[in-house]
């Protein structure tokens, strides 16, 4: 799934230039994916998708069958992703839920509140007795635990294990999580903990978290049913070919619950979910040699795939020649590479990858981005200079539609 599939490779040679750029989806790949994903993970562990990885309603709906449950962190994406799968599982998490918000998802009831202070609780069972007198609210305190030196050291994006604005201290979580149980708050029940502390962790060190915080949750003294120990499973740019490694995942998972009868885990992944199953296409506009170095600018930029310029890499990419020149004037080419890819924009900071040792490249020649189903689109700065949007493509087995 980092190549174009076919059914990509095709679409993307049939769009007219003005077409692009377009991002294409290909959501059979993307729901085979999932269901080896939920094949590798044991039975008492429920897996979740981080809707903020990427929210597009297609890629909620496809993956309804292979999930247990989405996670949105504001209300924005709470009603966004209620109205994409009606009548899914939701847990409702994210720092600096406002009253609005919180009112907004007990009315429409989800499943599950992660949460991030003992002010956000407070505010939770007054607006829960005010909003849902006769419900009880199921709730999963977030806990920033500490884990040993050196752990979350692999990690790109780390937001526990050391001090941060995200979920409890342990020391302040405990408290919150006793009052829970002694029924300080009757409308609130501990249904047990959560604790997202990184993201692009391999298999073996997001174990290491999951038993840190299985331990500590489990070691309270209180009656704790649930441990959703978070997402942040790594994805590689700069090898896309090696996966995360859900097989010795799923085993080190079973582990845990084998030990814990009656315990369920819970995961909730964005990136590696959908992040292989969206590309990125475009077409070079211009080549031009600078001060030794070839650079081919292409249509868009990083104003559509922000990926590349958040993360410092240079995003995997595919070239697809073509062959056809329509126009009267001479066609740009770099005979040999490596060519450094850059976007429309007036910033140096736009580029997507640099340095490609492609053989040859045109302009007109096609480039597919891969890898550009998470955290793409939906966090790039898309009016940045008022080009046009890209194009949107979700392709499916039955249909091959829109
Ligand atoms: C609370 C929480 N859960 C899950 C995720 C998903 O992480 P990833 O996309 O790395 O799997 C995030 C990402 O920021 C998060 O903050």
């Amino acid at each position: 799934m980092t190549r174009p599939t076919p059914a990509v490779r095709e679409r993307v040679l049939s769009l007219p230039s003005p077409e692009l750029p377009a991002y294409l989806y290909d959501l059979a790949a993307l729901r085979t994916h999932t269901a080896e994903i939920r094949a590798a993970l044991p039975g008492r562990v429920e897996l979740y998708y981080a809707a903020k990885a990427n929210p597009e309603p297609e890629i909620l709906a496809a993956l309804e069958s292979c999930v247990d449950g989405y996670e949105v962190a504001s209300g924005g994406e709470l009603a966004h992703v209620a109205k994409a799968v009606p009548g899914r599982p939701l847990a409702f998490g994210g720092p600096g839920k406002t009253p609005d918000e919180v009112t907004a998802a007990l009315e429409l009831g989800v499943e599950r509140f992660h949460v991030e202070s003992e002010h956000e609780l407070r505010v939770l069972a007054e607006l829960a007795r005010r909003v849902a007198p006769q419900r009880r609210v199921a709730v999963l305190p977030r806990v920033n635990l500490p884990v040993p030196d050196g752990s979350l050291a692999g990690s790109s994006l780390a937001m526990g294990g050391r001090p941060t604005p995200f979920g409890m201290d342990p020391a302040r979580a405990e408290p919150v999580i006793r009052a829970l149980a002694d029924g300080t708050y009757p409308q609130l029940e501990l249904r047990g903990v959560h604790a997202h502390l990184a993201s692009g962790l391999g298999a073996a060190e997001l174990l290491g978290v999951a038993g840190t915080v299985v331990g500590w949750a489990t070691g309270l003294g209180v009656p704790v049913a649930e441990v959703n120990v978070g997402g942040g499973m790594s994805v590689d740019y700069t090898d896309p070919e090696r996966r995360f490694d859900w097989a010795a995942y799923g085993e080190g998972l079973a582990r845990l619950t084998e030990a814990r009868p009656g315990l369920t885990l819970r995961i909730e992944p964005g990136r590696a979910l959908t992040a292989y199953c969206g590309w990125y296409a475009t077409e070079v506009l211009d080549v031009k040699h600078s001060h030794g170095e070839e650079f081919a600018v292409v249509r868009g930029g990083t104003h559509h795939l922000r990926t590349p310029a958040t993360k410092g890499h240079d995003q995997p990419c595919s070239v697809l020649p073509v062959d056809t020149w329509p126009h009267r004037w001479p066609r740009p080419a770099a005979k040999s590479g490596p060519v450094t890819l850059a976007g429309q924009l007036c910033t140096p900071k736009d580029v997507l990858a640099r340095r490609v040792p492609v053989p040859e490249l045109r302009a007109g020649d096609r480039v597919v981005f891969s890898l550009a189903g998470a955290y793409a689109w939906n966090i790039s700065h898309h009016d940045f200079l008022m080009h046009p949007g890209p194009g949107f493509h979700f392709l499916d087995d039955d249909t091959q539609a829109s």
